[in-house]
């Protein structure tokens, strides 16, 4: 019987080494690898090609996300240009409106000018791409839930919709991380991952991953690793193989804290909006709770005084970190407009809803109580 989600993320990929007997897989920290004779050796040739801890780290990713691969970028950013490079020349994609900035910086700033062209909509309806369906249209760009407005798409009925028209789904399935939902059960051709956030867990790496059950479709993701070269050090893939085992444990206690968080938040009278789909207010909270098994860690708000009120929120509060970035065990605070979307268009921001008065949290895994407070002294005293 397949091992369940807990004991895959400590024991798959890793098995105790093989020279050594240690229990946790070592960092091989090495550029090269012994021949004994020319073309002749133990599987590894050259890091860049494939390197033994970032083995074991993608089999275990891709075990915890259920794929038969898993093929690890430098950064999540990575990882994405990995898949539209993959793509091919004059792709066409669509994608949602309300991707991270650096997603839409990469498609309208890099890809954009480089033989690929991207339509953006709103796939909270999944039949609105249909209208912006081109004969080239290679892939519909899915993050659910977005970032900063947690909007959610229905990953089946989109997935539905568009093989019907031959075109991929990929997920970018980083704010709910593998623990809470699971894109390619959902009939997607292929998740990413900036493992920066939940599945590295402590703010202190930056990595990415391309999942997928298509095999034709790895081997062409992994020979584009390979070319380009935005892998990632065996330092890093050790760190997320040690942030992966305490994935399960970590994500529960994100949720509870942001649960209670969010409901304190939609209580206070200085807080106009509340966006966190595990709130009944969530205008997708029924497809949250049928899409997901859970909610994650993700809250934004709007509070009463616009951008100068939001901007004395952040530097109020002691315990939530001023940082851009999300998923780490530290709760962090940050201002979309200013910080982590400032790369999107002023009119776009405004079009899709980025208000001056927004905070996005990404809530830790301290003591609840002591995150209330932190919020509550930012906004009240
Ligand atoms: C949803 C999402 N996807 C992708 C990325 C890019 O990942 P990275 O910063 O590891 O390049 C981010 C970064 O914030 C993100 O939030």
């Amino acid at each position: 019987m397949a091992h369940r989600f807990e004991t895959r993320a400590i024991h798959a990929g890793q098995e105790p080494d093989p020279s050594t007997g240690a229990v946790c897989t070592p960092v091989y920290m090495t550029s090269t690898f012994v021949q004994s004779a020319p073309g002749v050796h133990q599987g590894y040739d050259y890091s860049r090609a494939d390197n033994p801890t970032r083995h074991a780290l993608e089999d275990n990713l891709a075990s915890l996300e259920g794929a038969r691969h898993g093929i690890t970028f430098s950064s999540g950013c990575a990882a994405t240009a990995a898949v539209v490079h993959w793509l091919g020349e004059g792709a066409h994609v669509i994608s949602m409106d309300d991707v991270y900035g650096g997603t839409r910086r990469l498609f309208s700033q890099v890809f954009a000018h480089a033989a690929r062209s991207f339509s953006f909509t709103d796939l909270t309806d999944p039949g609105a791409f249909e209208a912006h369906i081109q004969p080239n249209t290679k892939a519909i760009w899915v993050e659910s839930p977005t970032n900063p407005l947690l909007k959610l798409a229905d990953i089946s009925a989109i997935v539905e919709r568009a093989h019907a028209r031959g075109i991929k789904v990929i997920v970018d399935n980083t704010f709910m991380s593998p623990y809470f939902q699971n894109p390619l059960a959902l009939g997607a051709d292929m998740v990413v991952h900036s493992c920066t956030k939940y599945l590295g867990g402590h703010s202190d790496v930056v990595m990415g991953v391309v999942m997928t059950n298509d095999d034709a479709a790895a081997d062409r993701i992994r020979f584009i690793q390979k070319s380009v070269g935005a892998t990632p050090g065996p330092m890093d893939c050790f760190l997320v193989m040690r942030g992966t085992k305490t994935l399960a444990i970590r994500m529960r206690e994100h949720q509870s804290n942001a649960m209670h968080l969010a409901s304190w938040l939609e209580a206070h009278p200085k807080v106009t909006k509340v966006i966190y789909p595990g709130l009944p207010s969530h205008p997708q909270h029924a497809l949250a709770a049928r899409q997901m098994s859970g909610f994650g860690g993700m809250i934004s708000f709007i509070v009463e005084g616009g951008l100068a009120m939001a901007t004395r929120v952040l530097e109020r509060c002691k315990v939530f970190a001023l940082a851009e970035s999300l998923g780490g065990v530290e709760s962090l605070i940050e201002h979309p407009g200013i910080m982590t979307h400032a790369s999107v268009p002023a009119e776009i921001r405004e079009e899709l809803g980025i208000d001056d008065g927004l905070i996005r949290l990404s809530t830790g895994i301290e003591h609840i109580d002591d995150l209330v407070e932190d919020i509550r002294q930012a906004i009240e005293d």
